[in-house]
């Protein structure tokens, strides 16, 4: 309704001189007026630079019809967001159950670490979200009109878009964070089972209910085999990189399998197989990083923060070398995206 009444974008999300927060105003910088968002997981030292819905319509600025609300009780503007009573249908298709414990095979998407990515619908279908993005312009998604939950946040009543999240992860003893497969795994999992039900067979008793060609993890039984399964995937994966490394540094092959089973048992990731390593070995080794300067510790940071990926930069008397690293696949194909710009 704003759009199309002229309004644009940067009139409730101003930038710049037409800004007036404080915050953002007169700094012609990339710096957007955007609102609050109760999910917590974007920056918030901007929050509430938007201008809001009173701004306009208790003033008449841009046009905006002045709000009276003959009638309403006061206790309703003040308790009550404008939104949850004008804002009573949204017509974007929501998502209220994103789930990565099961691998979509829905044909179109590009990346095949995104088909991990489910989305849910109130209807309670899996829906091709990344798929849409992918081979749609804005104008042609599909729309599905949706009435938005209300709830409360900061005193008063907003709708919103409530999504779940479901993903598996292992509780280790003694880890503080949940261990979680990573995307790559999980697909490769999938695709195995997928090509040979003999592999990973605990997946097959993990049935598709609603018939959309996507099966869901909900009941007890599944939800184990699930688990079963990537405690499996990652027993097989994990031993085939970072810690065959760390392993070889022990004197015979017995020695090493032995400190394989233990790394298996109790779950350790690459660091705390090395720790292991090296208490084995009686003696601490960090050849590499003896002779780092702070300088090259940064430009690996840097690198690793651009790229999303390890970085090692070895640096020789004349030159050096670079190396990427990457786990998967689908890491692989991002990296070479994300250089290549293709
Ligand atoms: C009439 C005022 C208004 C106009 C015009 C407007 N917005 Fe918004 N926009 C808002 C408000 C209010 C929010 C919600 C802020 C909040 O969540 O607290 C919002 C939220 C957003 C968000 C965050 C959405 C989300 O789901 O988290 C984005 C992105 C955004 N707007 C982009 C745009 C773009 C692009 C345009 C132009 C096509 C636009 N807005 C036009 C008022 C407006
Ligand atoms: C930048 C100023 C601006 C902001 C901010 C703004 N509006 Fe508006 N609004 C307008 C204008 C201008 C119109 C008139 C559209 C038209 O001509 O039909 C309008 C129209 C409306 C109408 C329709 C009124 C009618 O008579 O049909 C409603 C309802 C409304 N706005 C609600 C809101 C809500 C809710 C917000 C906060 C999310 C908001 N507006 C934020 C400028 C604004
Ligand atoms: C409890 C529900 C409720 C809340 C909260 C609410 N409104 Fe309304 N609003 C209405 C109703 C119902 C009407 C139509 C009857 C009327 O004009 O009094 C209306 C009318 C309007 C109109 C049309 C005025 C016109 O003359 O065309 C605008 C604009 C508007 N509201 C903006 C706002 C803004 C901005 C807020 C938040 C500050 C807000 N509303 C909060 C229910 C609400």
């Amino acid at each position: 309704m704003h759009l199309r009444a002229g309004l644009r974008c940067v009139d409730c999300h101003p930038a710049g001189r037409s800004a007036r927060d404080p915050r953002i105003s007169a700094r012609e910088e990339h710096q957007i007026a955007k609102g609050d968002d109760p999910g917590g997981l974007v920056r918030d030292d901007l929050d509430d630079t938007v201008v809001g819905c009173a701004d306009c319509h208790e003033s008449g600025r841009r046009g905006a019809p002045v709000a009276k609300h003959f009638g309403l009780p006061a206790l309703h503007l003040e308790r009550i967001a404008c939104q949850a009573c004008h804002v009573p249908e949204r017509v974007v298709m929501p998502a209220e159950v994103q789930a990565s414990d099961v691998f979509n095979q829905a044909p179109w998407i590009h990346s095949a670490g995104k088909r991990l990515w489910t989305f849910y619908g109130p209807d309670g279908r899996a829906r091709n979200h990344y798929g849409f993005l992918e081979v749609m312009g804005y104008d042609d998604k599909p729309t599905e009109p949706f009435r938005p939950t209300l709830f409360r946040y900061k005193g008063k009543i907003y709708p919103g878009n409530r999504v779940h999240s479901a993903w598996p992860g292992l509780e280790i003893e003694g880890e503080t964070a949940l261990a979680q497969p990573r995307v790559g795994d999980i697909v490769k999992m999938w695709k195995a089972h997928l090509d040979d039900p003999k592999k990973y067979e605990a997946l097959s008793e993990i049935a598709d209910d609603t018939g959309d060609g996507v099966p869901e993890v909900n009941r007890p039984e599944e939800i184990d085999a699930l688990l079963a399964s990537v405690r499996q995937a990652l027993a097989s994966g994990r031993l085939s990189e970072g810690h065959a490394r760390a392993l070889l540094a022990l004197p015979t092959p017995q020695a090493q399998s032995a400190a394989a089973q233990t790394v298996l048992k109790r779950g350790l990731n690459v660091r705390q197989t090395e720790e292991l390593v090296q208490r084995l070995t009686g003696h601490r080794r960090h050849p590499t990083t003896a002779r780092r300067s702070p300088e090259e510790s940064e430009v690996e940071n840097q690198l690793r923060q651009a790229l999303g990926t390890k970085v090692t930069l070895r640096q020789g008397r004349k030159g050096g070398s670079l190396v990427i690293h990457f786990y998967s696949e689908e890491e692989l194909e991002a990296l070479l995206e994300r250089l290549l710009g293709s």
